[in-house]
């Protein structure tokens, strides 16, 4: 295959200096973007065409354009690192791209080629690299994303298709960093079904569980979990992010399902947490199995993970007839260390045994 030549046109409204270094101070997450975008065409006649970079900016669709009626889309989500020396780094972008595939073919989308989503991320970072910040626990979080913008209102899959690729500096996903996060139990919506897109990364399973995120924060929880649709006993996974349950004899659950979204963070934890001679199970587990297991102390801890939460301790599940855990819950070891050892393959501060690392930029 060959790669990509990228046809640049620079951003000359660009920030200044001064104007992003404030903006990396205090980046919250992505609550700024930065200057330019990646965008590749696809259409049926003449395949991945026309790739540019081009100043971040609003993107022009006709009315009738496939994803505003039906949907039609996918993304990804990865981070770029700095490291000490200042090179630019990623994380296992292979499995991004890879799962980037996984979507479109649920979605009845174009498959990317591995080496063009690599390309498309190592093209933005050579005009914005500058945008990856350098203080602890923060990056540049780039989001590739692909969607019909064929106009036809009949249902099939678009003719036309656009992949794009955006970044935005970010710090932790939760304001309160490491803090432990409460869960709220959803009961009455599910996020996916059996046959559905839950293992796909696409739009509508996240709006999907908006309803049921806006009953977290209501009360007072910051994510949400779901539950199997079919039987409404069986833990998923949280609205952005993996489960995993710690016993109290060191080993590691996490949840089996079709219909979650197979997460790379939650994979590459597992396998530190396997190294570091802990046994690990996926496996079906029901929401009364950790209410139990919390109670009976055989169940100690409970973190999320997912590239924008990194590994997050989980303090309380709140339903609307039982809590599981205490109000003043504090992070787990386990999961403190774990998130220790992730970061510091992250940020190059220990060594990559996996391979897991991809550089950026040079
Ligand atoms: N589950 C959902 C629904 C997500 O949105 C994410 C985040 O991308 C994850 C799990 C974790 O996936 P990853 O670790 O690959 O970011
Ligand atoms: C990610 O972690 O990349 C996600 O897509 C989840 C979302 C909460 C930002």
């Amino acid at each position: 295959m060959t790669s990509l030549e990228f046809h640049r046109h620079l951003n000359l409204q660009a920030k200044g200096v001064a104007e992003r270094d404030a903006i990396l101070a205090n980046p919250g997450f992505c609550d700024f973007m930065t200057d330019h975008m990646v965008d590749i065409c696809w259409s049926e006649k003449g395949g991945w065409h026309r790739p540019r970079i081009q100043p971040y900016g609003p993107i022009e669709l006709d009315p009738a354009a496939a994803v505003l009626h039906y949907g039609q889309e996918i993304f990804e989500g990865l981070k770029a690192y700095r490291h000490a020396d200042g090179s630019i780094w990623t994380f296992r972008p292979d499995a991004n791209a890879r799962r980037f595939q996984a979507s479109a073919a649920r979605m009845s989308l174009p498959e990317l080629p591995v080496e063009y989503f690599l390309e498309s991320l190592k093209a933005l970072i050579s005009v914005d690299g500058d945008w990856v910040p350098s203080e602890p626990d923060t990056s540049l979080y780039l989001r590739p994303f692909m969607f019909g913008k064929e106009a036809f209102l009949g249902v099939r899959p678009a003719k036309k298709i656009a992949f794009y690729v955006i970044a935005g500096p970010a710090g932790p996903y939760f304001t309160g960093g490491v803090a432990p996060v409460n869960i709220w139990l959803s009961e009455n919506y599910s996020r996916a079904g059996k046959g559905g897109t839950g293992a796909a990364k696409t739009g509508g399973n996240y709006a999907a569980s908006l309803i049921a995120q806006n009953e977290a924060y209501a009360n007072g929880c910051q994510q949400v979990l779901f539950l199997d649709s079919t039987t409404n006993t069986f833990i998923e996974e949280l609205g952005g992010m993996n489960v995993v349950l710690v016993y109290k004899d060191g080993s590691l659950v996490t949840p089996l399902s079709d219909s979650i979204l197979p997460g790379i963070t939650r994979d590459s934890v597992l396998v530190l947490a396997e190294e570091l001679g802990h046994k690990v199970t996926r496996r079906p587990v029901t929401i009364q199995e950790w209410r139990e297991g919390a109670e009976s102390g055989e169940i100690v801890e409970a973190f999320a993970c997912g590239t924008a939460a990194m590994v997050t301790p989980i303090g309380q599940i709140k339903a609307k007839d039982f809590t599981i855990g205490s109000a003043d819950a504090v992070a787990g070891e386990l999961t403190l260390s774990l998130r220790a050892a992730l970061a510091d393959i992250q940020y190059g501060r220990s060594e990559d045994t996996h391979g897991w690392m991809y550089r950026l930029d040079g």
